[in-house]
């Protein structure tokens, strides 16, 4: 059984507010990509990385941050879509896994993932089908409509998803393709799993594992790195 990590970094960044790309910024000494990408390659139960970026980026890519880092673990640049459901549709149509390999999809742009829960999280993938990462909710979450609070939900039941997922390739192949047949959109890859019935389990993640979208995410990272609260 082979372990393939798809890297879904095809988005706009438009909420980072910068020129480029987001995940071309620098995070200490590289760019925030760089940095993901270079952790997950470390990590022994990883076979083979496919990168998932805009067409126009790919090469860019290769160049800034492939090759000048050393990244001979990354098997494939894929071109990405327009959602990242299809970005990471393509990863999985180009990545050349067996049904029985695990999946790990993991975003580009979450660069302190828990490196000790990723074996974990694969052996829970192969044995399930699914498995996330995951933390438990610390705000209480209300259900709003229209500016008016409807519900509030019992928080000791509420769990921050994250990535990496991990998925044994036949299950998300067939939950994307599912997905694609009928339009139905969802706001992780897990979803799409559940939404056919499939079991999904969790291991528990890490509250550094946060997702860089806005410049407080940006500030926030390059203040744990530089104070080494986080591994590099
Ligand atoms: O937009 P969001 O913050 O949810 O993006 C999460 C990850 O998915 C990012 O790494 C982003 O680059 C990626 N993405 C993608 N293709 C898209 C949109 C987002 O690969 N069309």
């Amino acid at each position: 059984m082979a372990v393939h990590a798809l890297i879904p970094a095809a988005g706009s960044g438009r909420r980072m507010g910068a020129d480029g790309n987001k995940q071309y910024l620098e995070l200490g000494d590289r760019p925030i990509l760089a940095r993901t990408l270079a952790r997950l390659a470390a990590l022994t139960c990883i076979d083979a990385l496919h990168v998932i970026v805009p067409d126009d980026e790919r090469s860019f890519c290769r160049d800034q941050v492939v090759d000048r880092f050393g990244l001979t673990k990354v098997r494939s640049i894929v071109a990405g879509g327009v959602e990242r459901q299809d970005s990471v549709r393509n990863g999985l149509a180009a990545c050349g896994a067996a049904d029985d390999d695990v999946i790990l999809i993991h975003d580009g742009v979450r660069p302190f993932f828990p490196t000790a829960q990723i074996a974990v999280l694969a052996a829970a993938a192969a044995v399930e089908g699914a498995a996330v990462l995951a933390i438990p909710a610390q705000d209480t979450i209300k259900e709003v409509v229209a500016g008016r609070v409807v519900r509030t939900l019992e928080r000791g039941r509420l769990w921050q998803v994250q990535t990496p997922q991990a998925f044994r390739f036949a299950v998300i192949d067939e939950a994307h393709r599912r997905a694609l047949a009928v339009g139905f959109a969802g706001t992780d890859d897990a979803a799409l799993v559940e939404w056919h019935g499939g079991p999904v389990a969790i291991v528990p993640g890490s509250p550094f594992n946060f997702k860089l979208t806005t410049p407080a995410d940006l500030a926030l990272a390059r203040a744990l790195l530089a104070a080494g609260l986080v591994e590099g």
